[in-house]
């Protein structure tokens, strides 16, 4: 089952909804002062934004940091082409364990990754890492109406229940100690373009791969009952990207 899952994830260009325009968008709202910036791109998968960070900021170091080490193979051919590799330093490294000390970190940056721990209890045990006025800037998939449909409500109490309004992921983040600098919904285009359109391709060749082996089949008749969710229900949720400044 696990060797299908990789076969369904290996060679997309990401991960997770997102975009090169949105990671810029973003960025856009981060001053980095020093001289030689350090950032953390935690849960960097194939690397597409952490190469656009590296464009960006080009005094800038970014510790990449993921556990599944095919990811980390793939940011650094990804990261090779585009000559910016000098600057990124690959670790396979778990954000539940991370070594690094306090205040070491201009920038910390989480696209599509920070709920593997929780959106409240990353924006709690990452603050230690950063630099004073240093900036998170993050991915959360969120409702973004206050009473969304029982349909989707009944789809994400299984897959992310705790899954927060953007309102009081905003209050959560003030609770934190942070300083909201700039929030927005990613376009559907992020979900579709990079993301699902390419996996419901793989998951239809998959399908027929695996016709005779019913598990196999329930597990692409899920993901694919998740693309189609998003397609019925974009407007009731979707991701934001919060960019947010220690405060
Ligand atoms: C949804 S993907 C997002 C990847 C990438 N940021 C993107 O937007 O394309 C989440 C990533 O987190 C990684 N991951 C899972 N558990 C992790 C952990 N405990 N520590 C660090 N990374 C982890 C996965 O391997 C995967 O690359």
């Amino acid at each position: 089952m696990e060797e299908m899952f990789w076969e369904e994830h290996t060679g997309l260009k990401r991960e997770a909804p997102g975009s090169e325009e949105s990671t810029l968008r973003a960025l856009d709202k981060v001053i980095l002062t020093g001289e030689k910036p350090m950032v953390l791109d935690i849960g960097c998968g194939p690397g597409d934004q952490t190469i656009t960070i590296a464009k960006t900021f080009r005094d800038a170091t970014i510790m990449a940091l993921d556990t599944h080490e095919p990811f980390l193979d793939e940011l650094v051919k990804r990261s090779d082409e585009a000559r910016v590799l000098d600057r990124i330093e690959p670790l396979r490294i778990s954000m539940f364990d991370m070594p690094f000390p306090n205040e070491h970190f201009d920038l910390v940056w989480a696209e599509g990754s920070a709920y593997i721990m929780g959106f409240q209890n990353a924006l709690r045990s990452w603050k230690r890492f950063l630099k004073e006025d240093g900036y998170i800037g993050l991915t959360e998939l969120s409702w973004l109406k206050a009473a969304p449909s029982e349909e989707a409500r009944r789809f994400w109490s299984l897959g992310y229940p705790q899954m927060k309004h953007m309102d009081e992921n905003r209050k959560l983040i003030d609770e934190e100690g942070y300083e909201l600098m700039d929030m927005f919904i990613l376009p559907e285009s992020d979900w579709w373009d990079s993301y699902y359109t390419p996996m419901e391709k793989r998951i239809n060749e998959l399908k027929g791969k695996y016709q005779g082996k019913p598990e196999s089949l329930a597990v692409l008749e899920g993901e694919m009952e998740e693309i189609g969710m998003y397609r019925k229900h974009s407007d009731e949720y979707g991701y934001v990207f919060y960019i947010i400044k220690k405060n």
